[in-house]
């Protein structure tokens, strides 16, 4: 399983940027702890941190046919780009937005998520174990999926079977 981790602008100034907000914890320091849970659940993920929003809309669009799910943080795109939403309902992979902070509870610019509709789910105010909750989100999403289809797949050739049998 492949997940896709796309992190918005400012994100890679995590560790310094408004601490009292985002904590103290890096990027880096992030994807370390995602890696070492990926790792347990075999998934294996690619990251990606932009401070552009086209870079970004390339970044979701190459994941069609390559990448099972999609976990996203968009930061301040989140409140503006149609771009980034129209990508990720372009895709159609399963999405997990993550906000560091609760964006419900602050400014009122932040409170709407424009780019939220096209994700499977939002986790928004646990810090940065939010990446955490939305890899195993994802994780338990994309192999319910896998399940189903492998299902429907063993139904269509048993189907196939008794047909080219009666
Ligand atoms: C953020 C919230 C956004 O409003 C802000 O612009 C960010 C980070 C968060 O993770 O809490 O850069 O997405």
């Amino acid at each position: 399983m492949k997940i896709a981790v796309i992190q918005g602008p400012n994100l890679n100034m995590l560790g310094v940027r408004e601490q009292n907000i985002y904590g103290p914890m890096t990027l880096d320091q992030i994807h370390e702890q995602m890696k070492a849970t990926a790792a347990q659940n075999g998934v294996e993920l690619e990251f990606f941190q932009s401070n552009l929003e086209g870079e970004i809309v390339d970044r979701i669009q190459e994941c069609l046919g390559e990448t099972d799910g999609i976990i996203i943080n968009p930061a301040a795109y989140s409140h503006t780009s149609i771009a980034i939403r129209d990508a990720l309902s372009a895709v159609s992979l399963p999405t997990v937005e993550v906000h560091i902070s609760n964006i419900y509870k602050r400014e009122e610019f932040r409170q709407t998520s424009i780019t939220a509709p096209a994700a499977t789910g939002v986790i928004t105010g646990f810090g940065p174990f939010g990446y955490h909750l939305g890899l195993l989100s994802l994780t338990q999403i994309i192999s319910e999926i896998k399940a189903m289809e492998e299902a429907q797949a063993a139904h269509e050739s048993q189907e196939t079977q008794e047909q080219a049998q009666a």
